[in-house]
């Protein structure tokens, strides 16, 4: 008799919830898993056909029978409605970032044991091949000794990007901690990937983190940030996310080292190793795993998940630290400027700020440290 496939419910189907409805789907598709429900506030716009429809995640997680639930939820609903899935025996995939704090991290990764129940978290760049591939390029000497790792982001928002949440650009919301600033939400795949390129994933790998949060819109959190992050064994993680470029660039992480650099474009799964007399840079493209697919594996075969819960430790040291930080400090009015897009939604530009970004990951040093004249 072959098993019953796994029932997957979706909480969040707006937003980026849809790319989940379109993964469970996919397994369906496959013949590996079915979606059975969906919960949100607002109710689907595409015909479901017989998939069950809640309006809240918490009576889909207590009434739908699931063995795995997507939690694709603003992320100061993600602590009680994950550990309501625990309590009730099913597998989670919870969206970046996990948790507004470390402690409330830290229970999840307890509930999650407790339950027996895995949480799998939903930095998609970590499914991809090119990240091991990066660390056996570093672990066999192709660029040398590593000097530094770096985070590099710059991105434009416009200002109804800023308005379209309640959330949006909090740093707490109704008391409860939101943190939507460019390094822990818009940019935190470019950190999480940074560390896991660095294996400095857990908890104790991040050792301290000097931080320089800036914003130039009219929110709280911080929208043009770098940071230098102290790892474990002597290295350094540089980050520069901003929000205030004047166009979105691929965001990557660099590898420095003392013989070569490599540049992985880690939202194409694209690696370009440059080594002395190469002119060109030697490019590489891999294969990315869905992490839907990937707990749907670990649940029926014991396939070892690709982003468990505990393997965000090192992102959520660099969160904490973005928590507990001052207030971002604003940018003079003077350094920026606000430009309309084709549809005619503004957004702000702080000067140079591509320069100094490029700066922060290449010497280490934060915007303060390098003299940038906003900072
Ligand atoms: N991995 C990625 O690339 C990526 C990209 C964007 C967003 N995210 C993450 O996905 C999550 C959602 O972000 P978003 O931008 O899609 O937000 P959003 O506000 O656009 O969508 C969230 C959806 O959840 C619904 N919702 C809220 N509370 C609910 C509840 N209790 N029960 C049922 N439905 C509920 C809302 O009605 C909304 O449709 C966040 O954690 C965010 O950081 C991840």
């Amino acid at each position: 008799m072959t098993a019953p496939l796994p029932r997957i419910g979706v909480a969040g189907i707006h937003g980026h919830g849809a790319t989940h409805v379109a993964a469970a789907r996919a397994l369906e598709a496959s013949g590996r898993a079915r979606l059975v429900a969906v919960a949100d506030h607002r109710p689907p716009e595409v015909d479901l056909g017989d998939v069950a429809v809640f309006h809240d995640a918490t009576d889909l997680i207590t009434r739908a029978d699931l063995d795995v639930v997507v939690l694709s939820t603003p992320m100061h609903t993600h602590l009680p409605l994950a550990y309501a899935a625990l309590e009730a025996g099913v597998h989670v995939l919870l969206e970046k970032p996990p948790t507004p704090s470390l402690a409330d991290f830290r229970t999840l990764v307890d509930a999650s044991e407790q339950a027996g129940r895995a949480v799998q978290v939903g930095f998609q760049s970590l499914g991809s091949k090119a990240v091991p591939f990066v660390r056996s390029l570093v672990a066999g000497g192709t660029i040398g000794q590593v000097e530094r790792y770096g985070a590099l982001g710059t991105w434009l928002r416009t200002e109804s990007y800023w308005t379209r949440a309640p959330w949006a650009g909090r740093r707490t919301l109704d008391g409860r901690a939101v943190v939507d600033g460019a390094v822990t939400n818009p940019l935190a795949h470019a950190t999480a990937t940074a560390l896991a390129v660095a294996d400095a994933t857990t908890e104790s790998d991040v050792t301290s983190l000097r931080l320089d949060l800036h914003r130039a819109n009219a929110i709280d959190a911080d929208d043009t940030s770098s940071y230098v992050a102290a790892l474990a064994g002597g290295r350094s993680l540089a980050g520069a996310l901003v929000l205030t470029a004047p166009r979105r660039s691929e965001p990557c992480v660099i590898v420095h080292g003392s013989t070569g650099r490599i540049v992985l474009w880690y939202t194409l799964d694209l690696v370009q190793v440059t080594t002395p007399g190469s002119s060109i840079a030697w490019t590489t493209s891999h294969q990315r795993t869905n992490l839907l697919a990937n707990l749907v594996d670990h649940v029926v075969d014991g396939v070892p998940l690709l982003v468990p819960l505990a393997a965000t430790g090192g992102f959520m040291r660099v969160l904490e630290a973005v928590r507990l930080a001052p207030d971002p400090s604003p940018i003079a009015p003077g350094f920026v400027e606000r430009r309309s897009d084709a549809s005619g939604d503004a957004h702000l530009v702080v000067r140079d700020v591509e320069t100094w970004s490029e700066r922060v990951v290449a010497e280490g040093r934060t915007f303060a440290e390098l003299g940038a004249p906003w900072a």
